[in-house]
């Protein structure tokens, strides 16, 4: 998979892909990630990106001609299954958008920034707009790299076994039972004892109720999407 990311702080995207397994990903051939700095497509002098919004008020937008310049670029190297832009008004992710666009092979994130983008980008070139969540960012920037990651992980063979990403929490809509390692005692909290029983069939029963138990507690509103 390919995902190329075009923002305004291409620098404030580096690390995650640096540390741990995403940069495990990168260096197995597994997931390309290619930033794009927004301003090498800018225009006049002054490599302008933004202007004042026609009909007036506050904040600046983030203009056309650079967007659609880049973006037009990359589209004519290959072809993207998704132009995604990071924006709060967009879809909420959740794990079934991850695993949708886990079996993508080009994407493109369009990091939004000051009061957003002119609405012919969207029109233009956007397939898609995802939200991290309800509240606001300074940019998209962090946004995709939480989209980013959700999707990498579900690459094959980017987790090992024991780190699968079937048994994560919210591939069924339930949330995971609690988990424990040793000591099986700590300042008098035990390890459940069916836990430490051996028996593999009425533990992944346990396993299960609790996840319910779990979802039903914390996110009721998981188990009615089902
Ligand atoms: N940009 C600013 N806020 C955002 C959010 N919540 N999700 C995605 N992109 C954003």
């Amino acid at each position: 998979m390919r995902i190329d990311i075009i923002s305004v702080l291409p620098e404030l995207m580096e690390s995650p892909f640096q540390t741990s397994i995403l940069k495990r990903a990168m260096q197995k051939g597994l997931a390309e990630v290619h930033f794009h700095q927004l301003r090498d497509w800018s225009i006049g002098k002054h490599r302008q990106i933004d202007d004042e919004p026609y009909g007036g008020g506050a904040g600046m937008i983030m203009m056309i001609e650079p967007i659609d310049k880049c973006i037009s670029e990359l589209k004519a190297e290959r072809n993207y299954d998704e132009v995604i832009y990071l924006t709060p008004d967009g879809e909420t992710l959740n794990q079934k958008i991850a695993n949708t666009l886990s079996i993508k092979k080009n994407l493109i994130f369009l990091c939004g920034h000051y009061k957003g983008i002119d609405q012919r980008v969207r029109e233009l070139h956007i397939t898609k707009e995802i939200s991290i969540g309800d509240y606001v960012l300074t940019g998209g920037e962090l946004a995709a790299c939480v989209l980013a990651d959700s999707i990498i992980r579900l690459l094959p063979g980017v987790l090992n076994d024991e780190q699968s990403a079937l048994t994560d929490c919210f591939q069924d809509n339930l949330l995971s039972p609690p988990i424990y390692t040793r000591p099986s005692e700590y300042k008098g909290l035990k390890v459940p004892d069916i836990l430490l029983s051996g028996n593999s069939k009425k533990i992944e029963e346990w396993e299960h109720d609790q996840a319910l138990k779990n979802t039903l507690e914390k996110r009721p509103d998981l188990l009615q999407e089902k």
